[in-house]
């Protein structure tokens, strides 16, 4: 249904690599504008590049970062967000994905869905007759990733070649990064226990496009001479096994014996919501290594190279 040059954002496995690359450099450009000239917050981009724009932001889980940034993004490209809580909406009382889509499509331009099932966020772009971005499923979170890339490159310079860790679940942002290593060029070694390995078929997925990502079960082998550690919560939203996640996830904590075998330049990243004391010590999150500050304001700066990349600008 979707019009060209109008894009869904949906998963990093489907964007090229160069279309990848764009977003991160467009990113890094608006990050300039913005912030030159100790601009405040509520700055709006001089070229008003989505003036006419809106944007319907729908929840139905929980959200403080990715609210806040899309919200922000699109008020400095010059347009107008709505936020809808999916349990406010008729959505929540069984109105279906596909009908939503289409009503949605004749109020804005753009719907942002944070949904509980994956399937919902396809349904969406299936019916809508207007970009849909991903801002997290229980599947991945591709918004999240793209924010870490652009942050890994403004610590450490370009991203390829590198060596990324991954320690903890293979979750939905887990997901998002072995996607990102293929479209990087970037080699991912994940640590996860048997029990919480990202997809089969999102690992064999990178392998047939030509990605260096690995799994392992031992911290110390991913964490290994590393540019950069990640992990992420244990339990997600929407995960109902929190003790039994807990106990299996525990040998995979980032603390300081792990940040050891790492390379003497890594950093730190987290997406955050963290829970300290599980995935990350105190030591290690507001460590010199830690960037998680700069991770989380880099979505705001992602969202708006999303956004105009959705809009075909
Ligand atoms: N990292 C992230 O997506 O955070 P929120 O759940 O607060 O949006
Ligand atoms: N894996 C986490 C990410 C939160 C931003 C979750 O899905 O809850």
């Amino acid at each position: 249904k979707l019009k060209p040059p109008y894009r869904h954002f949906l998963d990093l496995a489907s964007l090229t690599k160069e279309e990848a690359r764009e977003i991160i450099e467009k990113a890094k450009s608006l990050k300039a504008t913005a912030t030159e000239d100790g601009h405040g917050k509520g700055f709006i981009h001089p070229d008003r590049p989505l003036a006419d724009k809106s944007l319907a932001m729908v929840f139905e889980k929980p959200s403080t970062r990715t609210r806040v940034s899309f919200e922000m993004s699109i008020h400095q490209l010059g347009g107008t967000a709505i936020v809808l809580q999916g349990g406010d909406m008729q959505l929540g009382r069984g109105e279906s994905v596909s009908d939503t889509a289409q009503v949605l499509s004749g109020f804005v331009d753009a719907v942002m869905l944070r949904a509980d099932d994956h399937d919902s966020l396809l349904e969406m772009a299936e019916h809508a007759a207007v970009p849909v971005i991903n801002a997290l499923t229980d599947f991945s979170h591709p918004c999240q990733v793209m924010a870490d890339v652009l942050t890994f490159e403004e610590h450490r310079g370009a991203i390829k070649g590198k060596k990324i860790a991954w320690s903890g679940d293979g979750n939905n942002v887990a997901v998002s990064w072995i996607h990102a290593a293929v479209l990087f060029d970037c080699e991912l070694v994940l640590a996860c226990p048997k029990e919480f390995s990202p997809p089969t078929q999102v690992l064999e997925w990178a392998t047939n496009n030509g990605g260096k990502v690995s799994l392992t079960q031992d911290p110390q082998v991913a964490a290994k001479d590393a540019d950069c550690i990640i992990t992420d919560t244990w339990v997600s939203m929407g995960d109902t096994d929190g003790a039994e996640r807990i106990a299996i996830l525990s040998p995979y904590q980032v603390n300081r014996n792990l940040m050891r075998q790492s390379h003497k330049d890594s950093l730190f990243m987290h997406c955050l919501p963290a829970h300290r004391g599980e995935e990350v010590t105190d030591e290690v999150i507001d460590g010199p290594r830690s960037v998680i500050w700069e991770e989380a304001e880099n979505r705001l700066h992602i969202q708006k190279s999303i956004l105009m990349w959705c809009f075909g600008k």
